[in-house]
């Protein structure tokens, strides 16, 4: 294959061919890296005003370096930027643009490799990735607080085991959800740190012999600090890994959320009522209202913790420094943050479309076998040892089975049997709203207790 005056200019004297087809076709990433053009080009420019201002490149340089990237940006972003497969990836793609623009752009990648190019590219658009997933937990979350408001006088059952254990208020369940949502979000935040640190200037791993200026580049690109090892600079993905992570576990969260949902919305739970917007029919059961939205928020969790699994294991047996497997990286974090986006903005939007059928609810808890715990510390209270407390109520609810009457309409006569302790009183326990305004300690579903957490998750939202 002849080479073009431009493929020398790029891949230098050294070769004689250009590469095989096949081998184009395999190593080529520009269809997927071509979405860290933005990244790719604010580093460029940083560069050459560096380069600029330590003399490397004159002002008429710098100004047609400038002049044909901000070109280059506008047609990309008006979608008629002509991207080119056998330029490979975003970084050559726009280099060469630029040089057949203006020979200065011969001189742009001065001192500087596609290596710390990338990490730099990948870690500006983790940056800027992450304030945007910032504000969508927010979003959910606020859907969550807002769905706690509206129902805030609704009881269901808490569960462990998915059995019925003891009852709590439905804002306490979502605002669970909007407990676990905030430390993803900080453990974003986290995250933002540590991608907060500037690569370029490590060149392909030695640095370089031109007296760069890396501090001023940071400082033009907004970051915190400029990395200590060239090395290290170039060869470790974490701050990937650790986005990926927090976003595996966020998608963690939602599909236990949506798992919640989909059980709710079933004949055998009545709880929710998803609006029709969010749910699908039946291509056969004209009678069908499927939670597809939910399931799929819950079954989108597995490619994200598979995107994880991928990331570790790229990077696990990797020499030092740079290795061409490190390019793996970008599919798996942008499916990564595209995933987890969608499923916050669906699942939101559905939150708002969803409404809590009362009076099932109030059928679930009304079972007074959710307050059995209530009487055992009714007992403690009138020093019975727990244990033994534990054990009658235990009694009480054998009996209450065998005779099939109710826990709550059980005879005095038999809990005096039981315990002498127990009298008229024991049958107030049985009242739910009542029981919950017991649980009066932080954290626990007491209705001030909520209250006071609905509150404060409201004006942290605002
Ligand atoms: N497309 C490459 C990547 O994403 C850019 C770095 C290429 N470096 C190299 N030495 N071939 O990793």
């Amino acid at each position: 294959m002849k080479k073009s005056r431009q493929d020398k200019a790029l891949w230098g004297g050294r070769f004689a061919a250009t590469p095989d087809k096949l081998v184009q076709e395999f190593t080529k990433s520009v269809q997927y890296d071509w979405r860290l053009y933005r990244e790719d080009i604010f580093g460029s420019l940083a560069h050459a005003r560096m380069l600029r201002e330590i003399g490397v490149i004159s002002s008429g340089e710098f100004a047609a370096i400038e002049k044909g990237l901000r070109q280059i940006f506008a047609e990309i972003e008006a979608g008629v930027f002509k991207w080119d497969a056998a330029r490979e990836d975003v970084h050559m793609n726009i280099e060469s643009a630029l040089t057949a623009r203006t020979p200065a752009g011969a001189k742009l990648h001065t001192g500087r490799s596609r290596n710390d190019q990338v990490a730099t590219d990948m870690r500006l658009w983790i940056r800027h990735s992450i304030a945007t997933d910032l504000a969508l937990i927010t979003g959910l979350q606020t859907a969550l607080a807002r769905l706690a408001r509206k129902y805030q006088h609704i009881v269901i059952p808490g569960y462990t085991h998915l059995q019925r254990a003891q009852p709590v208020w439905f804002a306490h369940h979502l605002l669970a959800y909007v407990e676990m949502l905030a430390r993803d979000f900080s453990r974003l935040e986290d995250a933002w740190q540590r991608a907060d640190v500037l690569p370029l200037g490590s060149g392909a791993l030695a640095g370089s012999t031109i007296p760069l200026k890396r501090e001023r580049v940071a400082q033009l690109l907004g970051f915190s600090a400029v990395s200590q090892n060239s090395l290290d600079a170039v060869s470790d993905r974490d701050f990937i890994l650790e986005y990926a992570a927090g976003g595996a576990i966020l998608a963690v969260h939602l599909s236990r959320l949506a798992e919640d949902l989909v059980l709710w919305s079933t004949a055998e739970f009545g709880f929710i009522r998803i609006g029709d917007a969010f749910t699908t029919g039946s291509s056969l059961m004209p009678q069908k209202k499927n939670p597809d939205v939910a399931e799929l928020a819950r079954g989108k969790s597995g490619r994200v913790i598979g995107n994880l699994v991928a990331l570790l294991t790229m990077l696990k047996g990797l020499p030092m420094t740079y290795n061409r497997d490190l390019q793996e990286d970008k599919e798996r974090l942008f499916d990564t943050v595209d995933t987890v986006r969608q499923t916050l903005g669906v699942l939101a939007a559905m939150l708002a479309d969803t409404q809590v059928n009362a009076a099932a609810c109030e059928r679930a808890v009304s079972d007074p076998l959710l307050l059995a715990t209530d009487v055992a510390d009714w007992l403690v209270n009138r020093g019975v040892p727990f244990r033994h407390a534990h054990e009658i109520v235990g009694q009480a609810v054998a009996l209450s089975e065998r005779r099939r009457i109710p826990l709550n309409k059980l005879p005095l006569t038999v809990w005096k049997k039981l315990h002498p302790v127990c009298d008229a009183s024991l049958q107030k326990i049985f009242n739910v709203r009542e029981a919950l305004s017991r649980r009066k300690m932080t954290g626990a579903p007491g209705k001030k207790q909520v209250e006071e957490q609905l509150k404060r998750w409201e004006k942290i939202l605002k």
